[in-house]
């Protein structure tokens, strides 16, 4: 996306997740009834009749779904707001001998596409690879004459990072740094981040940005992965908006997911079709319609009976369940996953949107610090769904 359409766009983005705020942000796993559903009746009805399966199906493409107006204009206003060409690809040069060793295979294509889609008008000296990892993308893109630093904070990636950069020859240098305390950094550093968490890409725009670095290049995720209460906007733009973004709504460009196997979606949908099971359950017994947020449960717990599950879980909240019909209840919680996951669909519509109102604020806050910035996907989505990048270089 050229630069001078950036802030436009955000203000489109600002607007229209203003405008329908009403229709993402209010979950339908933590309510029996969305506030919407009111003013749109058909469309609430037409989401609650489907299947399980339905759902899942559509999870991925939301804006593909024939449902009732106004989800298809929603869609398609969606689609149009959120749309990013994909960034020019360059060859790469040929990777060493085995240099993917150790890499899993999704995430070496990702480190492929990255480095193919990063191009700057003038080639850096010295790579700063941001939360490294075991520094597979730096290692990636070094060249012959550049340096490369990787910055990790985990010393066993570090140990094992170091290890493959020595088994290859590379003069990399793997350091022990949490990005969130000082970092010297300085202008001859160009920094890449894929898949950096909240704060610690946001930590990397800051600082890079003022120690002077010349170009920088970032794939975010995680939005959700951050120490404040709610999201600090980053640019003048996005301050001066009245979008006020809970926790829990900068989790929502995450729930797009790639594809899961069978046996992991089947343990996601019984957990969730259990809690639902349960919420049921508690609001009768505690006389409040209220969802009740209860702890994340291991795995094993699954294996108990459904009466089993929900005593203990009930215990653990103070609560005494008595007897029950816990078929009646299992198999509720088992429509209302059905339910949930197709109302769900409507806030699918705005996954897209809000990242892209999360990336624009952080390619503006990049503007005004001088930055030349691009934007655009480096990989399909089903590579992964974190598939923006933003491109920065200034003089
Ligand atoms: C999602 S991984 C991304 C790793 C790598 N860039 C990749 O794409 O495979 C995030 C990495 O950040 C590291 N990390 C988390 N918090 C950190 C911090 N405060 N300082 C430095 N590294 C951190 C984690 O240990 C992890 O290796």
């Amino acid at each position: 996306m050229p630069a001078r359409d950036v802030e436009a766009r955000f203000n489109a983005l600002n607007a229209f997740l203003i405008e329908h705020q009403g229709l993402w942000k209010p979950r339908p796993f933590t309510h029996l009834h969305l506030p919407w559903e009111t003013v749109h009746p058909a469309l609430a009805q037409w989401l609650r009749q489907r299947s399980l399966a339905e759902a899942e199906a559509s999870h991925n493409t939301p804006h593909e779904l024939p449902a009732p107006a106004p989800f298809p204009q929603l869609a398609e206003h969606a689609q149009r707001l959120s749309a990013v060409d994909k960034l020019p690809a360059r060859a790469l040069e040929t990777a060493r001998h085995r240099l993917n060793v150790d890499v899993p295979g999704r995430k070496w294509q990702q480190i492929e596409a990255f480095g193919a889609a990063l191009q700057f008008a003038q080639p850096p000296t010295h790579w700063l690879d941001w939360c490294a990892g075991k520094g597979h993308l730096g290692r990636r893109l070094l060249q012959p004459g550049q340096q490369l630093t990787c910055l990790e904070y985990d010393p066993a990636l570090i140990a094992a990072g170091q290890a493959l950069s020595d088994h290859h020859g590379l003069p990399v240098t793997h350091r022990l740094q949490d990005v969130m305390a000082d970092v010297a950094l300085n202008p001859e550093h160009t920094p890449v981040a894929l898949h950096a968490c909240g704060d610690l890409h946001v930590r990397l725009l800051q600082l890079a940005s003022a120690a002077g670095c010349k170009r920088l290049a970032l794939a975010p995720c995680c939005y959700n992965r951050i120490n404040a209460d709610s999201y600090q906007p980053l640019s003048g733009a996005g301050r001066a908006s009245h979008l006020q973004l809970s926790i829990e709504d900068l989790g929502l460009p995450l729930s797009e997911t790639v594809t899961a196997g069978n046996r992991v979606r089947q343990q996601r949908d019984t957990s969730m079709a259990r809690r639902l099971g349960f919420d049921r359950l508690q609001r009768e017994l505690r006389g409040c319609d209220d969802y009740l947020p209860t702890p994340s449960l291991p795995a094993n717990w699954l294996d108990k009976p459904f009466a089993d599950y929900c005593r203990e879980l009930a215990s653990l909240k103070g609560l005494s369940t008595g007897a029950q019909d816990w078929a009646t209840l299992e198999a509720h919680g088992w429509r209302r996953l059905a339910e949930v996951r197709n109302l769900e669909l409507v806030r699918g519509l705005f996954r897209r949107p809000l990242e892209m109102w999360l990336v624009l604020d952080r390619a503006l806050f990049l503007s005004e610090q001088g930055y030349k910035v691009e934007i655009g996907s480096f990989c399909d989505a089903t590579l992964t769904p974190r598939n923006i990048m933003v491109l920065a270089e200034r003089d």
